[in-house]
């Protein structure tokens, strides 16, 4: 199987997932569009969805699901969204498409972290996919600086602004042995919106495309 048939698979096999009547969490990114033409089948049947992006918004909205705007929305169900790592203990890197921080709000208002990918996304020890990390435009140099102090080698991400108005900052270099320190370490650095650590709030469900099928880890 190609890795787009791996990233259909699991996307589709989130689908068990959704609660009829629910407001769906929904990610960004090559798999979480997968999941959003699974939803498309169920439009139905559940509320609408809170997006983590303009990218899934736009095509939530296309295929006839509402868009909910986040502050209308106390707590969702589950937030279904892709990774660009993920390790044995859950944790995991986002932000390769540079959505981290909306993936970030969405993920903390939901009760159950869905995160589909396929198996060339897990690891052993994050960080050999860069760190990616936005930052306020103005703290772009002083922020990496800091990174480097780290071990970090951060790259200025060209041509990328965030939904937010913000830029990234991919950081290299890093074995990131304690995921939750060095989440913290870095959201601590002025100027730094979000780290795409995801560590405090990982996954609570992995589904993992195979060549065997579907693998499910729960955590
Ligand atoms: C976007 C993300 C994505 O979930 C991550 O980059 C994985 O993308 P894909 O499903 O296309 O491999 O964090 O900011």
């Amino acid at each position: 199987m190609t890795q787009d048939e791996l990233k259909k698979a699991v996307g589709w096999a989130a689908l068990k997932y959704v609660k009829p009547g629910t407001i769906v969490g929904v990610g960004t990114g090559s798999t979480a569009a997968h999941f959003i033409d699974a939803l498309a089948t169920m439009k139905g049947q559940i509320e609408g969805a809170v997006s983590s992006s303009e990218v899934s918004t736009q095509k939530l909205k296309a295929l006839g699901i509402p868009v909910f705007d986040c502050n209308e929305v106390d707590s969702l169900d589950i937030y279904v969204d892709g990774a660009d790592e993920v390790d044995h203990h859950m944790n995991m890197i986002k932000g390769g498409g540079a959505a981290l921080t909306r993936e970030k709000i969405v993920a903390a208002i939901a009760k159950t972290f869905v995160c589909i990918v396929d198996q060339s996304k897990q690891v052993d020890v994050l960080g050999n996919f860069p760190l990616p990390v936005e930052v306020i435009p103005m703290a772009r140099s002083y922020v990496a600086r800091e990174l480097v102090k780290l071990g970090g080698m951060p790259e200025y991400r060209q041509n990328v602004v965030t939904d937010n108005g913000n830029v990234i900052l991919d950081v290299h270099n890093l074995a990131i042995v304690n995921p939750q320190e060095l989440e913290q370490k870095i959201n601590q650095i002025a100027g730094v919106v979000t780290v795409g650590l995801f560590a405090h709030r990982g996954a609570d469900i992995v589904l993992m495309g195979t060549s065997e099928g579907v693998k499910t880890i729960e955590a």
